[in-house]
């Protein structure tokens, strides 16, 4: 039997163990899949240890996905332009890193969603791991306008300088959005981990906008109420979450399962 995990701190609420499990299922797969906790200075060990001990696949989530770029021994090129790794998989002499979460959104909104991203006016808020690994992505989509807006003003300054050979990004700070106006608002912050939504000036989000949170449960629900209460369409993460982990699984065995049952057992659980 393939072994699999999830590593991550905190780990406990992860759903993708129930994911693959359903994947694994509806395919004939044999596999195991667990969810381990692991601080990131335990990281470089644990990976070595879990693939002296066979495991297939692994996934990272918070804080360990920017981290593990060093310890694997190749890289995919658009984690490489991440500066991320969701996934790796398991060469003869050590670890190869991908990550899919770019490829998962994508997907969720535009085939789970209906969401055509060309011409569209789309701002992104968050200027962290998940930020970058969704960036090359949506630019290939050909949007008419990308903004980056973040709360610690040089970081979107940054990140929109690493990736400008990939296509033009606006760096903004929060304030400095006043008066704009998106047709697709991407919340890709973890203030929702904290209870909140970004402080965003009014306006931002209104009638007509799409607001999607990469976060899901609990996190989501700041940004979603907020958006909602401008008025706009709101959309959580968990479509992402089924899709970037259907892209894994296809990197792991060469299939990719189908996510819409396994999305709407999700949201029935929900
Ligand atoms: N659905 C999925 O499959 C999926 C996949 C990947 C990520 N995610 C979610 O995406 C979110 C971001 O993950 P990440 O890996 O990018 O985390 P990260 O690297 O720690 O970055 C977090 C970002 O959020 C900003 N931030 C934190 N608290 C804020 C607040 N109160 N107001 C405004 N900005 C705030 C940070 O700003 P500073 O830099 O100024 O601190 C930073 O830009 C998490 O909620 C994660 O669960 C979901």
């Amino acid at each position: 039997m393939d072994k699999y995990a999830v590593l991550g701190q905190p780990v406990a609420h992860s759903a993708s163990p129930r994911i693959h499990a359903a994947f694994a299922q509806a395919l004939g797969a044999q596999l195991s899949y667990e969810k381990l906790e692991v601080a990131p200075a335990e990281l470089a060990a644990t990976l070595a240890r879990l693939h002296e001990e066979g495991y297939a696949g692994l996934n990272l989530t918070v804080p360990l996905k920017s981290a593990a770029v060093a310890l694997c021994k190749t890289l995919s090129e658009r984690a490489r332009v991440a500066g991320a790794v969701n996934t790796l998989i398991r060469d003869p002499d050590g670890w190869r890193g991908d990550n899919t979460d770019g490829a998962g959104l994508i997907r969720d909104l535009r085939a789970n969603l209906g969401v055509a991203l060309e011409g569209r006016r789309v701002l992104i808020l968050g200027a962290g791991g998940a930020a970058r690994g969704i960036l090359a992505p949506l630019l290939q989509q050909k949007p008419a306008f990308l903004a980056l807006a973040g709360r610690t003003p040089w970081k979107p300054e940054e990140v929109a300088a690493a990736f400008k050979t990939l296509g033009p990004v606006a760096p903004r700070t929060f304030l400095a959005l006043k008066g704009d106006r998106f047709d697709l608002v991407i919340n890709a912050t973890s203030a929702g981990h904290q209870g909140e939504a970004p402080r965003l000036p009014p306006g931002v989000i209104a009638a007509g906008t799409m607001a999607y949170d990469l976060s899901y449960g609990k996190a989501a629900e700041p940004f979603l109420a907020l958006a909602r209460a401008q008025g706009a369409v709101a959309h959580d993460g968990l479509g992402m979450l089924v899709e970037q982990a259907a892209e894994s699984f296809l990197l792991w065995r060469g299939l990719r399962p189908e996510t819409a049952p396994v999305l709407a057992s999700l949201r029935r659980a929900a």
